[in-house]
C-alpha cells in the first residue's frame, strides 16, 4: 500500500518524507487555502521534496478550462498528477489529459458507478471519499470494497486512493480491502504508531529501568 499525504503543508510533508513514510501528496483547493500559500510555488516546493505523484487540483467547471488548467499544472514538476472532479467534465478532461500521457486524479468519487467511468476515462487514480460518506451516515469502506471489486474483474490500472481518512481504522481497514494508495493528513498517520499499551508498558520499563541504577552508554 501506498502513502500519500493529504496536506499543502511542507513542514509535515518533510518530517513525514525523511522517514521514508510518503509516497506522493495530494492537495485540493481547501488545502491550499489552509497552506496560505501561493499554489505554483507551494506545489513546486511539495515537487522538490517528494518523487512521487503529487496531486494539484483544477477549479474550472468546464472540460475545456479543466484541461487548460491542467496543462498549467503539469508544467510544475514531471510528478504532478492532476485533479479532476468526477463531474461529466472531468472525465472529458480526464480523458484528454490522461491520452496526453499525464496521470490524472479524478476526485470527489462517492459511488462504484462513477468509479466506473473514471477507470473508462484513463485515470491514473481514483479518489473515494471515505470520511464524507460516514458523515452523511452511509458505509466509505463499503465503497472502497465494491470498486476494489469491480476493478479486480477487468483487471483495471485505475489506483484505489482512498481519501477522506479521518481516522487509524480508516487505514487499516482500506488496507484489509486493498485499496492501492490512502492519503491521509500527517496527524492520522502519526497516530497510527499511537498505543495506550505502548505507552503504559514503556513507563514500566522505563520505572523499573531506573531501580536498577544502570546506564546503556
Ligand atoms: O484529498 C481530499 C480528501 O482527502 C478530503 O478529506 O477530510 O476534507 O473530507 P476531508
Amino acid at each position: 500500500m501506498k502513502f500519500f499525504v493529504d496536506t499543502a503543508d511542507v513542514a509535515a510533508i518533510r518530517e513525514l518524507n525523511d522517514l521514508g513514510m510518503v509516497d506522493g501528496v495530494t492537495t485540493n483547493p481547501s488545502l491550499i487555502l489552509k497552506s496560505g500559500r501561493d499554489i505554483a510555488e507551494v506545489t513546486r516546493e511539495i515537487c522538490e521534496i517528494v518523487s512521487g505523484p503529487v496531486s494539484a487540483e483544477v477549479v474550472a467547471s468546464d472540460a475545456e478550462g479543466m484541461i487548460a488548467e491542467g496543462r498549467h499544472l503539469a508544467k510544475i514538476a514531471d510528478n504532478i498528477a492532476v485533479k479532476v472532479p468526477l463531474t461529466w467534465d472531468g472525465l472529458r478532461a480526464c480523458k484528454v489529459l490522461s491520452g496526453e500521457g499525464r496521470m490524472v486524479n479524478v476526485t470527489l468519487c462517492f459511488s462504484p458507478a462513477q468509479a466506473i467511468l473514471a477507470a473508462k476515462a484513463g485515470a491514473s487514480f481514483i479518489s473515494p471519499f471515505i470520511g464524507r460518506l460516514d458523515d452523511i451516515n452511509l458505509d466509505g469502506m463499503e465503497l472502497i470494497a465494491q470498486i476494489r471489486e469491480i476493478y479486480d474483474n477487468y483487471d483495471w490500472t485505475t489506483e484505489i486512493l482512498a481519501a477522506s481518512i479521518r481516522s487509524v481504522n480508516h487505514i487499516t481497514d482500506a488496507a484489509r480491502i486493498g485499496a492501492d494508495v490512502i492519503t491521509a493528513p500527517p496527524a492520522v498517520i502519526k497516530a497510527m504508531a499511537s498505543h495506550v499499551l505502548t505507552d503504559k508498558g514503556l513507563d514500566q520499563f522505563n520505572a523499573d529501568w531506573a531501580k536498577t541504577g544502570q546506564k546503556i552508554v
